[in-house]
């Protein structure tokens, strides 16, 4: 049997779909031994003491910060993701808030102001329109408290743009092969992970679609002087290497809220 949609999904639908398969996909386990000696010195670094996760998916940042004794509050549009940010609290015996919203509606619906806003894996892709953009990085400035920071990580999209990079990743995990790939609707990219899983010799396949906006690093750094972000610095990954636009796999960025 085999379901294919090729329907295209608002980004709360489109996780809630595949957040059963998030952890398996994304190497949850792995995640925590590559960045957590990262996330230490990030915290020790800038005295954070309180974080929210904006688009925290499962959990993994939210996590991590956790286990590091930061008081750590997880948005997410996604109920089902949610779940799975709370179910992992508890295995792990950690405390969490978790608030169901939209980086667009933070400032009614998320309480407090924090040390620290994180936005990882390329979660702000799911922003479609400059303008959101705007106003989301306006939420996080509102989140924050005063000499706090803001720490962003996209995927490099002026590589994968210039390439024409249609696949991102193709992997195989529990014997199920995932694979994730763009179709090209300028301005917009098509999002897709194909779940295929072979049962009884059937190879069964599934198709979730969604929208992503390719961001780039001149329209972030624009848009976070508008809305008044200080010390911005731009590097090529977590660990602060340089960014090189044709090289890089990613897109970090690091900036203040004087
Ligand atoms: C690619 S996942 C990244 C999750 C996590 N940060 C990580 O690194 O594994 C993107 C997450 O952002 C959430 N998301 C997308 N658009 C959002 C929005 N406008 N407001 C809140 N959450 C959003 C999705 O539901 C999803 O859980």
């Amino acid at each position: 049997m085999s379901k294919v949609s090729d329907t295209v999904q608002n980004s709360a639908a489109f996780y809630d779909d595949i957040a059963s398969d998030y952890d398996v996909m994304t190497g949850f386990q792995k995640r925590f031994v590559q960045e957590k000696p990262f996330f230490n010195l990030l915290v020790q670094k800038y005295g954070i003491t309180t974080a929210l996760d904006a688009g925290a998916g499962t959990g993994f940042h939210s996590l991590l910060l956790a286990q590091l004794g930061v008081k750590v509050t997880s948005v997410d549009s996604s109920a089902e993701m949610l779940k799975r940010v709370k179910a992992h609290s508890r295995e792990m015996n950690l405390e969490l808030k978790t608030v169901r919203s939209d980086f667009q509606n933070l400032r009614e619906e998320v309480p407090g102001t924090y040390d620290a806003v994180i936005s990882m894996g390329n979660s702000l892709a799911h922003i479609l329109s400059r303008e959101e953009l705007r106003t989301v990085f306006q939420n996080f400035m509102l989140k924050l408290n005063a000499g706090g920071i803001l720490f962003l990580q996209l995927l490099n999209y002026s590589k994968i743009l210039a390439r024409r990079e249609i696949i991102q990743s193709a992997k195989e995990a529990n014997g199920i092969t995932f694979v994730r790939y763009y179709e090209f609707c300028d301005p917009l990219l098509k999002f897709n992970i194909l779940r295929l899983e072979t049962k009884n010799g059937v190879i069964e396949h599934t198709l979730h679609t969604t929208l992503l906006r390719p961001i780039v690093k001149d329209e972030i750094l624009s848009l976070l002087a508008d809305v008044g972000f200080t010390k911005t610095k731009v590097s090529g990954g977590i660990s602060m290497e340089e960014y090189q636009p044709m090289k890089s796999k990613d897109l970090v960025v690091l900036a203040r809220k004087e």
